[in-house]
This record gives C-alpha cells, structure tokens and sequence, in this order.
C-alpha cells in the first residue's frame, strides 16, 4: 500500500474518533521537543533543552544545535510517548515544525517526523512555527476563537498577526531585531547568561525604570511596524558611559528602563493595531510572553481599550512541542495534510 493510501485510511478511521492522538514536534532552534495530545488534552510534554551547550558562545549556534537535536530527539519523542502512556502504533497523525527556524535544527525534525509518518502509515502535518506560538493561546483558553489580533514577540520573531477563520494577516513586524533578541542583547552586555530575556526580567525588579533616558521611536509612529535597535543602542550606551566615567554601574536600573521601554512599544502598537481591526480580543504569544511585567501591561492596556485579553500558560509561551501539536490538530481537522516530500522552510511566510 502506497504512503498515501495508508495515511489516508489512517486519516479517515482518525476521523471516527473524534479526537486523534497526535505527536507534536518542534526542532526549530535549541530545544528538542515533543508532546502527545488529544484535542485540547495535553497527554505530555517531553523536552531537552539545548541552554547549557550554547551558553558559553552567548547564543545558539546552528551547528551544536542540529547536531545536538540528532543525538536527542528519539529519546525525546520515547520520553514523551511514555508519559502520555502511548505506542507509537496508537498515533494518528504526526505535526512538525516545517519552519521558519534555522535551516539544520529544523531539517532533523522535519525528517524525523516524516521517517515515522511512513513508517507508521499515518498522516503528516507540516505546522508553522508562529502558528504555533499562535495556537498555544487557543490551547490554554478554549473560549478563544478568530477574529483576534495577536502579538507573537519571540528571540526571532516580533509580528502582529490578525487571525480570522480563513488564516493569518501580518500586520506588522520589527524591521531590524526581535523583542527577544535585543533583550538577549542588551543582558548579555549587562553580564547575564544566555538566554537573556529571563535574567534581565529578575534584575529589572530591584532597578529604576527611570532612570535611563530611552528614545521614543518617532519614525514608525502610525504604523504597525516596531524597531528595537534605538533601545537596544541607548542601553548599551548608557552601560559603556556608566563604565567609562568609573561609576560604579547599575545594571538593574537599565534593565529595568530598557524592559519599561520595550514593553511600552510592544503594548501601544498592539493595542492600537487591536483597534484598528476592530478585533473583540488581543493575545500575546512567543517566549517574551512569559515576561510578567509584559502579560501585566498588556492586559491593563487591552482591558482598557475595552478588548479581551489573553496569553498562553507559561509551559506554552516558550517553544514547545504542544503548541505544534495543537496547530497540527487545527489541520487536521481542516485536512491540510502535507505530502511526504515537504522540506524545512527557514524562511517560511507567516501567510
Ligand atoms: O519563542 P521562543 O522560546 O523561541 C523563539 O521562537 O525565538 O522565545 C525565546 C525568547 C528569548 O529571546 C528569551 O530571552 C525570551 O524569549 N524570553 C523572555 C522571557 N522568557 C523567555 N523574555 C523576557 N522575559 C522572560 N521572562
Ligand atoms: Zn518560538
């Protein structure tokens, strides 16, 4: 029987269920992860987290992080099938990260994934990583459904996305470093290990927001365009000035101004373009959306502006391998399934 021919059947006798059991896996920068679910039901989660080999280069670097996703992700994708209690004969369909991500990390996933598709005879879904981040919000609050404006603020990524029943639009995007990456950025000026979003998040609680002077990016005013590389240069200028007068330098008051100012651009943009759409709801999503002074600020912007306000559990804001999952099972359930010569799409379009 032909590939297509047995996940097909596969697809149809999932169908009768209801609710497949589906293998989530995500590969697309320095975690290796999986997870089993059924519909909303998260069975497990299974991760390694790549942190500990890239910390001391200051950041992913693409090689140890294909490499290291090679070694891992048979025993990552075991790990999550026995916590879910399941044989890989009780899947029903397989969803991958096909991209965007780096290029080798997401090649070992996408072949995993499709090696075990036609090993099992079950269908493969080819899932978009910011679809996912995306999806994580819809899997941690079920009364959430399109229209409904979302920030996906990621080390990679910073779009605004207007989700509808029909996909995805992208409103708007940072023209130069993601809000995750110049946190990395200016934490690693500061000192603090990698990644640095987490770390700059702790310190800023004991500075003053204040007291650095941070620009207010001008020229993208009206628009639903960001920029982090003004912040992130008046940060790392008021580090170098703080070092060259010999004042002893707080750290914690520039993290703290420079997190304030990020926050602020990320929020009123948002909320403005939430607006603009006419959209009843806002979410936020991606690994920034574990920073609490983010979620709070946001939600009191939204709530004021009169829109719902959501954003995922904090296991599913940083990559993990539900969200794909969950996005997997959105195409199932609308049949998108992909055929067995899909590759890594690096640079894959959000629409
Ligand atoms: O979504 P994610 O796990 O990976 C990408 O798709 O890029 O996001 C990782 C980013 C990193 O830049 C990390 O520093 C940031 O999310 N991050 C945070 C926090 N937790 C993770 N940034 C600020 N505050 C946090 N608590
Ligand atoms: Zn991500």
């Amino acid at each position: 029987m032909s590939y297509e021919h047995a996940a097909l059947t596969r697809y149809s006798q999932g169908l009768a269920k209801a609710n497949p059991l589906i293998l989530g896996i995500e590969t697309s920068c320095d975690e290796t992860a999986a997870a089993v679910l059924r519909s909303r039901e998260v069975c497990s989660m299974a991760v390694h987290t790549q942190i500990p080999l890239h910390v001391r280069f200051g950041g992913v670097v693409p090689e140890v992080a294909s490499r290291s996703h090679c070694e891992q992700i048979r025993a990552v994708v075991e790990a999550a099938l026995s916590e879910a209690k399941a044989e890989l004969n009780d899947i029903d369909g397989i969803a991958v990260t096909q991209g965007p991500g780096l290029a080798g990390a997401l090649h070992v996933g996408v072949t995993y994934a499709k090696a075990l598709a036609l090993g099992l005879g079950v269908p493969l879904f080819g899932v978009h990583h910011i679809h996912g981040h995306i999806a994580a919000c819809e899997l941690t609050h079920p009364e959430l459904s399109p229209p409904y404006t979302c920030l996906v603020a990621s080390g990679g990524h910073t779009h605004l996305v207007q989700v509808t029943e029909d996909g995805y639009a992208l409103l708007g995007r940072t023209r130069d470093d993601a809000a995750g990456e110049a946190l990395d950025k200016v934490a690693r000026v500061l000192g603090l290990p990698y990644p640095g979003g987490p770390h700059l998040e702790a310190l800023a609680l004991s500075g003053d927001e204040r007291a650095v002077p941070m620009p207010a990016a001008k020229r993208l005013a009206g628009t639903s365009e960001f920029s982090f590389s003004g912040l992130k240069t008046a940060a790392i200028q008021a580090i170098r000035a703080f070092e060259q007068r010999k004042e002893p330098i707080r750290p914690a008051d520039v993290a703290a101004s420079f997190q304030r100012a990020v926050i602020e651009a990320l929020t009123s943009k948002a909320v403005e373009a939430a607006l603009h759409q006419g959209a009843p709801a806002l979410a936020l999503a991606g690994g920034v959306a574990a920073n609490a002074a983010l979620r709070k600020a946001m939600r009191e912007a939204a709530e004021a502006a009169g829109l719902r306000f959501y954003c995922p559990s904090l296991r599913f804001c940083t990559d993990n391998a539900a969200m794909i999952a969950f996005a997997g099972d959105k195409k199932w359930r609308r049949g998108e399934m992909a055929a067995l010569d899909i590759s890594a799409q690096p640079s894959w379009p959000i629409a």
